[in-house]
């Protein structure tokens, strides 16, 4: 009888054990195995992350504008909207920014602004929706290419 009782004592500890091992563990993995995120980090200072990220958000408010003037038949707004980043914006760009950046992040970063420039100066000229349209394609999967490759963060 006492030997029931220790067996069934050993077996219900170690019941509770493996069960204790999934609950904890095993959906810790899993959620690892989910996030697998296998961007390069670039560090930035605090003040120059907070002027990419601010960049970043320009840039869509950029295409939002240029998208906008495209459903209104405006070519004015979308040379408005498109010089601001265009290529006045890489003359802006700090020193220290280009320094700290990868080469391709650079590449990319410059390519951008190039496409920005292309849009205003197509719509000031010439302006052909279809022209704008592909432009932006082209700019946007620009965005997409190198936020699959790059996140940010700060240095320490
Ligand atoms: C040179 C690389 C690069 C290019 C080109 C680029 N981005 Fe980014 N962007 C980043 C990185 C890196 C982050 C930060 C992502 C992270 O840390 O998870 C970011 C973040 C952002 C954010 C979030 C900003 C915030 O406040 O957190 C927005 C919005 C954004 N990008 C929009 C765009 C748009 C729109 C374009 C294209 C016109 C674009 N980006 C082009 C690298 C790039």
């Amino acid at each position: 009888m006492k030997k029931i009782l220790i067996i069934s004592n050993v077996i219900f500890v170690i019941t509770t054990l493996v069960l204790g091992y999934i609950l904890l563990f095993t959906g810790t993995e899993m959620i690892k195995a989910d996030s697998e995120d296998n961007r390069i980090t670039v560090k930035y200072a605090p003040d120059l992350r907070d002027l990419v990220m601010s960049e970043m958000r320009d840039y869509l408010e950029v295409i939002n504008e240029v998208h906008q003037g495209m459903a209104e038949n405006n070519p004015e707004m979308i040379v408005k909207a498109a010089t601001r980043q265009g290529k006045a914006a890489i003359a802006e760009t700090p020193a220290r920014l280009l320094k700290l950046s990868p080469l391709a992040c650079k590449q990319m970063g410059f390519a951008g602004h190039d496409l920005f420039q292309a849009i205003a100066d197509s719509a000031r000229v010439n302006y052909n929706p279809t022209t704008t349209s592909k432009q932006l394609a082209a700019l946007t999967n620009n965005c997409v290419t190198c936020h699959k490759v790059y996140k940010v963060d700060y240095t320490n």
